[in-house]
């Protein structure tokens, strides 16, 4: 979506994936904090966005949306200010429909969605210093063309607003799945290319509830064409840092999500994080490569459904290669600088979690766990490349 936001995929924070329905403006404002104090906040993860259940069930007298009163009593313009403060931005979550999922089917109170109030809410947004919307269609129902229909007045309300809003959409909530049906870069900033993301490896799902990140990389990678300046696929926020996947798949997991351009919305509790957490979100080259000017996500250069080969261009002239080992079992996994292409008779490989570098006159393998994920940074030797980006020092996790 070409307004003025979004040139590279957003990066923050998200309550839902952790906290579900119990937020607070307590819990908001101490993530903020450890947002910052973390150094993840310098590094790009800016938007907090408050997930369901922040509403008062009941708009004002005037039909205004209203923040819950026991959960957020100071108003959501002063939680926008508090992360203003911070040199953070305000992402708060809305529906198309009357009731948000949790209004829907999870027993919360009200019927607060945006039909019917569609300009009247975003203006209200406008007005809090929301600077990302979330927009969920719970509805249930509906044809894609229902979809585009609704998620447009949205999308044309924002802008009338003036005020520059990320635009997140999910088409596929209750509604599975139409997200990869279609290439919502004309709607939106962002849009969901699956039904929720859960922390497991494998959910065996091909469209359905919830998913796994394997499934949801299987779905992701044929939607490549789709990424540009202000138009991602969304892979749905992160479970790095949370129970159920192993080092090895946290760290494919993120690099991964890099190398499809994805926007990075970490899912965990900032607060409590391990350094083992940390060393991932705040990885230096992988960030690199999710945050490229040229917005281009990965395409695949081979997979036989157990060695998957991605590799992204990069505005340097470089070129991310991702090694991906779907199987059980440690192996090798090989291509080309020809294959992912690159000419030349020389190339360097960084290899992003090490930083080590080799050289190669073409090959480019790597012995790769069961579901792991090695990812070179390869470029020609001898043409000039901007310095590589520094790994950031290990910082203990905030307290
Ligand atoms: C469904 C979405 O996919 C989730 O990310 C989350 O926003 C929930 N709805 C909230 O009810």
């Amino acid at each position: 979506l070409e307004n003025g936001v979004a040139r590279t995929p957003p990066m923050g924070w998200n309550s839902w994936n952790t906290f579900g329905c119990n937020i607070n403006e307590t819990l908001i404002r101490q993530m903020a904090d450890a947002i910052v104090s973390s150094g993840m906040g310098e590094l790009g993860y800016k938007y907090v966005v408050v997930d369901d259940c922040w509403f008062n069930p009941n708009r004002d007298s005037s039909g205004n949306l209203q923040g819950d009163p026991s959960r957020f009593p100071s108003g959501m313009k002063s939680l926008g200010d508090y992360l203003h403060g911070k040199g953070l931005k305000f992402g708060i979550y809305q529906v198309p429909g009357t009731k948000t999922c949790a209004q829907g089917t999870g027993g919360y109170p009200g019927a607060t969605g945006s039909q019917g109030h569609e300009a009247q809410d975003a203006r209200q947004f406008a007005a809090w210093g929301v600077d990302y919307l979330k927009y969920d269609y719970c509805s249930g129902s509906g044809t894609i063309n229902d979809q585009v229909t609704t998620f447009a007045k949205m999308r044309d309300a924002l802008a009338a607003t003036g005020r520059p809003i990320v635009y997140s959409i999910n088409p596929n909530s209750f509604h599975c799945c139409t997200g990869p049906q279609r290439n919502w870069g004309d709607v939106a900033n962002m849009w969901r290319t699956t039904e929720d993301i859960t922390n497991k490896w494998d959910t065996g799902n091909t469209n359905g509830y919830p998913m796994g990140i394997q499934n949801i990389v299987n779905i992701t990678v044929p939607l490549a064409g789709n990424a540009r300046p202000g138009a991602f696929n969304d892979p749905d926020m992160m479970e790095v840092g949370r129970s159920g996947l192993s080092d090895t798949e946290q760290r494919s997991h993120f690099a991964l999500w890099a190398m499809m351009a994805s926007p990075l919305i970490a899912g965990n509790d900032i607060r409590s994080m391990t350094s083992a957490t940390q060393t991932i979100l705040k990885n230096a080259n992988l960030l690199a490569i999710d945050q490229d000017s040229l917005a281009l996500q990965a395409t695949q250069v081979s997979n036989d459904g157990s060695r998957r080969v991605l590799a992204k261009k990069l505005a340097n002239g470089d070129v991310a290669v991702a090694l991906f080992n779907q199987s059980g079992s440690t192996t090798t996994i090989s291509t080309s600088a020809s294959a992912i292409g690159l000419t030349g008779s020389s190339f360097t490989l960084r290899d992003v979690w090490s930083n080590a570098t080799s050289t190669t006159t073409g090959a480019i393998s790597a012995s790769v766990p069961s579901h792991g994920t090695v990812v070179y940074r390869v470029s020609r030797t001898g043409t000039p490349t901007s310095p590589p980006p520094t790994s950031t020092p290990p910082t203990s996790p905030p307290p």
